[in-house]
């Protein structure tokens, strides 16, 4: 007989370059989440190098998984837990592998169901471990691979009204991080620059009409043939400005095209989620946005912004309670993504 009052999770997330595993009680309540960071071993190539990720996911899954377990208490998987998640898309194939096979099979061992999981959705539902949402809200989802404005007409549904043309906002974060000879990722860096400069340059940000996507490469562009000019002609300048004039721009952009999307679909709650969503300008125009609108925002919280598997084990819950399972040959999705509205 199980005698469970509570729905415990155990999550894997392995996407990109961090290795984790988190156990998670009722869909909002973390229990432990451990996350082994790989970006050392990135840095010196300036962004991830795909074979070096996958090697690490292998030599640092089961001693996550091993400690995730013992730090929630977890010592009869089968009795204690609900279910296992894992992601399975998007992100690098030999990544997102070592994550959901190990998933799979410790549901497999344990008997126990198997839940597959968007990383967008995991990234959006961090904000359930900051309160319950209202829908339909909409949800601004922004890291390094995805800047995406979803439209969530009921708890677990996604339709995408606004994506990236190009570059990710993260991913321009980290190129022009680059550009100022920052290590990768320079999304923190920059920010903290940018707290000493003044955002006095006039980066020019794609504009695109009457929809609600955005374009961040001619941004970066701008940012390159600036600091190229003054570096050619032997010209001072203030790299803490061009930060602050990039971060600028890019919250900007960010914030008008959602406020374009609160006119039209009139959401009743705005989530903020993704790697990016821990930047603190951002933060801030959001509350601002919120504020004006007077719609509530939940933001994911600064620790759960970036890759984490608390996060995969939240997403996990919302399928769990629709009894959605995924079978055991389920292979990952590299460039899973959600259905455009
Ligand atoms: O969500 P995430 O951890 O990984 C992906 O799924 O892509 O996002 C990582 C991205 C990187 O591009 C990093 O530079 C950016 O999030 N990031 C930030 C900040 N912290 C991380 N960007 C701007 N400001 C920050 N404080
Ligand atoms: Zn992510």
């Amino acid at each position: 007989m199980n005698e469970k009052t509570d729905d415990i999770i155990l999550a894997f997330e392995s996407s990109a370059d961090e290795t984790s595993a988190a156990v998670v009680k009722n869909g909002n309540t973390i229990l432990s989440n451990v996350v082994a960071t790989q970006i050392a071993s990135h840095q010196r190539f300036g962004g991830i190098v795909p074979e070096v990720a996958s090697r690490h996911h292998l030599e640092w899954i089961n001693r996550v998984t091993e400690e995730a377990l013992t730090k929630a208490g977890i010592n009869d998987p089968e009795r204690q837990l609900s279910a296992v998640a894992a992601t399975y898309g998007p992100g690098l194939v030999g990544s997102l592998l070592v994550g959901l096979m190990a998933g799979k099979t410790f549901a497999m061992v344990h008997h126990l169901p198997f839940i597959a999981v968007n990383h967008l959705a995991g990234h959006i539902s961090a904000a359930n471990f900051v309160k319950a949402t209202v829908y339909p809200a909409l949800a601004i989802m922004v890291s390094g691979g995805h800047t995406e404005l979803l439209w969530m007409e009921k708890e677990n549904t996604f339709q995408i009204i606004g994506t990236t043309l190009d570059d990710a906002a993260g991913e321009a974060f980290d190129k022009v991080g680059r550009i100022l000879g920052l290590k990768y990722p320079a999304g923190k860096e920059i920010q903290e620059m940018a707290g000493h400069g003044k955002a006095v340059i006039k980066f020019p940000i794609a504009h695109t009409e009457d929809d609600f996507d955005f374009s961040f490469s001619g941004l970066k562009s701008s940012v390159l043939n600036y600091v190229h000019h003054h570096e050619q002609v032997s010209e001072e300048f203030n790299r803490n400005d061009v930060a602050a004039s990039f971060q600028k721009a890019v919250v900007e952009a960010i914030t008008e095209k959602s406020r374009l999307a609160i006119e039209k679909f009139q959401p009743k709650q705005l989530l903020l989620g993704g790697g990016v969503a821990a930047n603190l300008a951002l933060r801030t125009a959001f509350e601002n946005l919120s504020k004006e609108y007077k719609i509530e925002l939940t933001e994911a919280p600064i620790k759960l912004s970036g890759d984490n598997a608390a996060m995969i084990g939240a997403a996990a819950y919302l399928n769990y309670k629709q009894r959605l399972f995924a079978p055991l040959d389920l292979n990952v999705d590299p460039s899973l993504n959600f259905a455009r509205m």
